[in-house]
């Protein structure tokens, strides 16, 4: 359509206008402007003409897990989110699966006691992830079970790699997260998300998956995943807030950068993903947008701990209406071309959507 539509107003050099229509031929009146709130007049209409909608099944709940029994530990700064022992984590995989949630990742709140530099409480097979794992394998099955492969709950400072003096070493990283990603797999994990930021990290777990017999558990890459403030609450819940020492810029990609975000995803691409993820979530919505829109893989947002803490903290205040912020928040990677959003409100969103 050509903007504007009325001729009259149509400032084209007298030369070009077209012949004057016959005088008798009374042409129907142009409209002055389109009436763009016809088709918003009421919900039907709204309805009909809806362009993106969000459902269940676009959502993946993030669950911290921590040691003990029936314990659900509030995170000061991530209000009405905890950290849940493993069956109480149990209790949130049934409750997921009869949402119709279809997938739910774990992270776990690491023993301090158990930390160390090289993050070796990754390896060990009874570690809380893996047991997580299993229990939830058992008892709810037909639940999505993802798993975080980065060595940040495990290690000492706080990195996701392996710390030389002041340096996170990439290839011998690799080989502890191809590590990580097996105890995983071994587990039970269905899909399996490096969110390190190593490279080359894709092409060594799919060789190692498929090598051991796991051709089928997926790779969900943080394929563009950025070094953001927005990572805070998180680092709370799983303790590593304290512990972190520095930043995570020389992995993580610089907020600034677009272009790169592309050629990280090519690369996860090329290297085995089966679906990319664009980390955090609504400050990178074009990043998603032109992830989808280049690559047409099934594509994954995250809404990140802090994204979720401001609303929270805005409706705290009473600032914010807390379920209109969520689901408008939500939409908006669907509108941006996110097939999927991992967030702490999957519950609350899959309740609204429900229709309680
Ligand atoms: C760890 C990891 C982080 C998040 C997911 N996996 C934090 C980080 O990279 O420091 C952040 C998730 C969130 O903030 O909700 N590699």
């Amino acid at each position: 359509m050509i903007w504007p539509l009325n001729p009259k107003s149509n400032r084209r050099p007298a030369a070009e206008q077209p012949a004057p229509s016959r005088p008798t031929a009374k042409a129907p009146e142009q409209p002055l402007f389109p009436r763009m709130r016809r088709n918003r007049k009421s919900e039907w209409t709204r309805a009909l003409v809806r362009e993106n909608v969000l459902t269940v099944g676009d959502l993946i709940w993030p669950i911290f897990v921590c040691e003990g029994v029936n314990l659900r530990q509030p995170i000061a700064s991530m209000p009405g989110v905890q950290r849940l022992s493993i069956d109480a984590a149990v209790d949130s995989a049934r409750e997921a699966l009869a949402l119709g949630i279809p997938a739910i990742a774990l992270f776990p709140y690491t023993d301090p006691a158990l930390r160390d530099e090289s993050g070796s409480e990754a390896h060990n097979p009874d570690n809380l992830i893996c047991r997580a794992v299993r229990a939830i394998r058992e008892t709810t099955p037909g639940i999505g079970l993802i798993t975080d492969v980065a060595l940040d709950p495990y290690t000492s400072h706080g990195h996701d790699g392996l710390l030389s003096g002041e340096e996170i070493l990439n290839d011998e990283t690799v080989e502890a997260l191809v590590k990580q990603a097996l105890n995983q797999a071994r587990a039970g994990a269905d899909m399996i998300a490096p969110s390190d930021m190593m490279d080359g990290r894709v092409r060594a777990i799919r060789a190692a998956l498929d090598a051991e017999g796991f051709q089928s558990v997926q790779i969900l890459a943080y394929a563009a995943k950025y070094a953001s403030a927005f990572y805070g609450p998180f680092r709370d819940a799983v303790g590593s807030s304290k512990t972190l020492v520095g930043d995570k810029r020389t992995y993580q990609m610089d907020p600034a950068n677009s272009n790169e975000a592309l050629r990280e995803v090519a690369q996860d691409i090329e290297e085995g993903a089966d679906i990319v993820m664009v980390k955090p979530g609504l400050p990178y919505l074009d990043i998603i947008f032109r992830v989808k829109d280049a690559f047409g893989l099934p594509t994954f947002a995250y809404q990140v701990s802090g994204e979720y803490a401001m609303i929270e903290a805005a409706v705290a205040n009473g600032w914010l209406d807390g379920d209109k912020a969520m689901m408008e928040s939500l939409l908006a990677f669907k509108r941006a071309g996110a097939d999927a959003v991992l967030t702490y409100y999957a519950p609350r969103a899959a309740k609204l959507l429900r229709g309680g």
